[in-house]
């Protein structure tokens, strides 16, 4: 039988922004075909085989390569005030270093500094980096502190601004307490936002530290030994008591240890609505770093919750991402450099907290998942893209290779490596905590919204290319996973096969 050949209508024909990927194998967290995709003035236009395209199309053959959804890395702090300093990654070289990576979009966090409302935080935020940006981007808002105002701000936020997500912090200066946090949960539910949750017990924390100190524990080791990971998984296990209490969803973000990993999975076992997020600083570090004699190298791992001694950890935090247990990755890009993370050299609480990871994460994901054997190429998408795009409620526009969906696409060569260093990352900051791992998977080319932006392997990102990307409340993935499969059928014109709340509610023993 002859496949059927696809004319392209001529009035979509207009644009000189033309492309057309032949011969790869697409890539969506369901299915793999082989097909090609034409793509004009940014958006997918076509799917099939021998489609009749415009003349002066470019055409890039993809032949032996994967055609992926570009990455979504639902976790960045770019230009961030922290600790008495800022992040080095600003909103240009932080998002040209994602795409650099295979990553097409990042959601950062709007921070209100110390009595800054949250709408006047959105606006600083947007103003930061509208003009930078080399990629689409959205924002959650951190609660700080809870109040009428911040209530009410958080409702303008949803209806007007394009907000639907808000961090919470069970631990820093600005942690909430229960109370608030059960108040903070029930308007997430009445507003249709995804509330966050930073879960670490704040109050031993300062105890432990208070302790250690007190010992003569002033060095960076200290950092993890004042917040082992039961102070993790305690939090992880209220945070979701509180949302089953109000009925609401929860998203846990950076989880970093077994511990909170099982509560995790304890509380989806019990109905919890719980989604979780690791990040590749846990997915491929483990405590081998905190034997470093150096006091730069120990810093320069140091976040929040910690990388955990424990060397089965990656693998078994790989595991829950691959048994749906945990739902998506983020890199919680959070750089400092050398001379900022030696605020800290005389007392570990100092050091600012943070790694890197926005570039690295697509491909130490596919090292430690798909290349290690743990998880298939459509889970890989699921975890670095798919269900970001639906939680955040941007999906089939994000997330997905779909006809109408953004041009955000990347042609993965699995057969290539690479080796991560400083010293050839595009990142300000001047560590890289993967140093030296070698990868498979190469982003070769990176589409961002239609523009060829990796080109043969040589970056070429465009500084106020990116727009910031509104996310709608109510995400059927939180709030009606049902509808989504109805969703993605209408978008294909074909019959979804995938029971998306089955899928959900699947919980495999670990
Ligand atoms: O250490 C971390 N994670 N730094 C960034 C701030 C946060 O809590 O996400
Ligand atoms: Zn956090
Ligand atoms: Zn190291
Ligand atoms: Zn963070």
């Amino acid at each position: 039988m002859s496949t059927p050949v696809k004319k392209v209508p001529i009035h979509l024909q207009s644009s000189q922004n033309r492309l057309l990927i032949k011969n790869g194998k697409i890539v969506n967290e369901d299915d793999i075909i082989e097909e090609d995709v034409y793509v004009e003035d940014g958006i997918i236009k076509e799917i099939g085989r021998n489609l009749i395209i415009p003349g002066g199309t470019r055409v890039i053959d993809a032949r032996g390569r994967y055609v992926i959804p570009g990455g979504i890395d639902p976790h960045t702090h770019f230009e961030f005030e922290f600790m008495g300093t800022t992040t080095v990654d600003d909103f240009y070289q932080g998002t040209k270093a994602a795409i650099a990576g295979g990553t097409t979009m990042i959601i950062d966090f709007a921070f209100p500094k110390q009595g800054e409302s949250l709408l006047d935080a959105y606006y600083c935020y947007r103003e930061k980096a509208d003009s930078k940006v080399c990629c689409d981007y959205g924002l959650h808002v951190a609660l700080t502190s809870w109040s009428d105002r911040v209530k009410e701000d958080m409702s303008i936020l949803c209806s007007q601004h394009g907000i639907n997500s808000f961090k919470t912090f069970m631990a820093y200066s600005f942690m909430l307490n229960d109370s608030e946090l059960y108040s903070v949960f029930e308007h997430c539910k009445n507003l249709g936002a995804v509330p966050q949750v930073h879960a670490e017990n704040g109050h031993i924390i300062s105890k432990n530290v208070d302790k250690l100190l007190n010992k003569g524990v002033t060095g960076p080791e200290g950092h993890e030994m004042s917040r082992p990971e039961e102070v993790e998984a305690e939090a992880v296990n209220r945070a979701c008591t509180i949302a089953h209490q109000v009925d609401s969803p929860l998203y846990v973000v950076h989880v970093m240890s077994k511990s909170a990993g099982f509560a995790i999975k304890q509380a989806r076992e019990r109905g919890v609505q719980v989604i979780g997020e690791t990040l590749v600083a846990g997915l491929a570090c483990d405590g081998s770093h905190y034997k470093n004699p150096c006091y730069n190298h120990l810093a320069a791992h140091v976040l929040s919750p910690p990388i955990r001694p424990d060397k089965t950890t990656p693998q078994f935090l790989m595991n829950l991402l691959a048994q749906d247990i945990l739902q998506l990755t983020g890199s919680d890009n959070c750089t400092f450099n050398k001379n900022q993370k030696e605020m800290g050299a005389k007392n570990f609480s100092k050091i600012p907290n943070g790694v890197n990871g926005v570039e690295d994460r697509m491909s130490v994901i596919w090292e430690k998942g798909v290349q290690s054997g743990i998880i298939d190429p459509m889970r890989f998408v699921a975890i670095t893209s798919t269900n970001a795009a639906k939680i955040f409620n941007i999906f089939p526009r994000k997330g997905c290779i779909a006809i109408g969906s953004d041009a955000d696409v990347v042609i993965w060569n699995p057969n290539k490596t690479r080796i991560i260093s400083a010293k050839t990352h595009h990142q300000a900051v001047d560590f890289n905590i993967f140093e030296g791992m070698e990868c498979h998977g190469v982003p070769e080319y990176v589409i961002v919204n239609g523009r060829v932006c990796v080109d043969e392997e040589q970056l070429r990102a465009v500084q106020g290319h990116g727009k910031f990307v509104e996310t709608p409340v109510f995400a059927p993935f939180v709030y009606d996973p049902e509808k989504l499969s109805d969703m993605r059928s209408a978008k294909n014109g074909t019959i979804n096969e995938i029971e998306l709340s089955n899928k959900l509610a699947k919980v495999s023993s670990i």
